[in-house]
């Protein structure tokens, strides 16, 4: 058994709106609203990186526990977009919280479906030994994309968000996390440069490779919808229940069109799912804990709800948790 014992969040102070883009670049809020819905994100300080964002969300998460960074046993970052290129995220946040030296290690590349992945590990991790588990989603994506590419820069904003996961105790059982992945779509939404197939060099440097991400828009979309969808049925089958038994779906927040979408799939009503892209944009890894967190925080949640988080990233992923409250 897993259960979830505090929830944290966190976003940058600066906001940017669809219309300071437009001022920017040549877009428009019509058009961000009309294909995305988001009209607006939160962007980092110049002086904050991907360690402060974490560590303030799992500050949030460890309070809400009732717990302090001493009482950590193991910390788990799912992120693309790291403090560093080497070490991982894990290893700063360790210290930043001042963690005793337990296991830290990051789950990077699988994009926006990391979070829900490490929930997967960190509940395997359960039946080896009783242990409270940091988890945290993070990315601050304005720092590394093009401020140039207009399909890429207004979908993207930063954030965090964090749980801790034990064995029992807390206001919410992890009843059951189903995942998956299909290799053969990596090309589908792809940063290439900086690995060994295309090394980081003078000439990606000089053409903009290094920050371009490829993305075969239709694909994404039909894949997202198709996988998240397919996942939420998958994991409340394993916990036991059905699609009408649960009480709010929280996807991840690509984009209101996808969720849309996939809400239509499941035949749920607005009250039964959870979106707040419209002001946060994008964050990766961290618009499932940071919308969860976000939705307790609105008392969307009362105990005895049935929760899923269902997820897609880059890889391509999806993974999909079950939250009995
Ligand atoms: N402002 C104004 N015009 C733009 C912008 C912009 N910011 N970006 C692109 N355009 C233009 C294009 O240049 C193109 O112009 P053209 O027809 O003259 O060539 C036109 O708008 C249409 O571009 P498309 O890429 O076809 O736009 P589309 O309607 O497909 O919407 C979007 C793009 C929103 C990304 C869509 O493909 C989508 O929803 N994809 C799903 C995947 C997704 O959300 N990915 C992002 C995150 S990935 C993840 O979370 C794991």
């Amino acid at each position: 058994m897993a259960s979830i014992l505090g929830f944290g969040g966190y976003v940058p102070e600066r906001i940017m709106t669809n219309e300071d883009w437009a001022a920017l670049i040549d877009t428009s809020d019509e058009w961000i609203t009309t294909r995305t819905g988001i009209k607006k994100r939160h962007f980092a300080a110049d002086d904050e990186a991907t360690v402060d964002l974490a560590g303030k969300a799992a500050l949030l998460a460890l309070e809400d526990a009732g717990m302090a960074p001493a009482d950590v046993d193991e910390v788990i970052v799912a992120t693309d977009t790291p403090e560093a290129y080497t070490p991982d995220t894990a290893s700063f946040l360790q210290h930043y919280l001042r963690c005793r030296e337990v296991p830290a290690y990051d789950l990077g590349g699988s994009g926006c479906a990391g979070f829900v992945q490490a929930l997967d590990v960190a509940r395997a991790r359960l039946l080896l030994e009783p242990k409270r588990i940091l988890v945290v989603g993070v990315e601050l994506i304005s720092r590394l994309m093009s401020w140039e590419d207009r399909s890429f820069c207004v979908l993207f904003g930063d954030a965090a968000g964090a749980v801790i996961v034990a064995p029992d105790g807390g206001p919410a059982d992890l009843l059951h996390v189903v995942a998956g992945t299909d290799g053969s779509q990596t090309d589908i939404l792809t940063l290439k440069t900086g690995g060994t197939r295309h090394p980081f060099n003078a000439d990606s440097l000089a053409s903009g490779a290094f920050n371009h991400l490829d993305m075969d828009g239709r694909r994404v979309f039909r894949e997202a919808v198709h996988r998240m969808s397919q996942a939420v049925v998958d994991v409340t089958q394993h916990a036991g229940k059905a699609v009408s038994d649960v009480d709010l779906v929280i996807p991840h927040q690509a984009n209101k069109r996808i969720i849309d979408a996939v809400q239509q799939k499941l035949g749920v009503g607005d009250s039964r799912v959870f979106t707040n892209v419209h002001n946060y944009g994008n964050t990766g890894s961290a618009t499932v804990p940071f919308a969860l967190w976000e939705a307790l925080g609105q008392d969307r949640i009362s105990a005895g709800d049935l929760v899923v988080l269902t997820a897609f990233g880059a890889g391509f992923h999806w993974a999909a948790a079950a939250l009995q409250f």
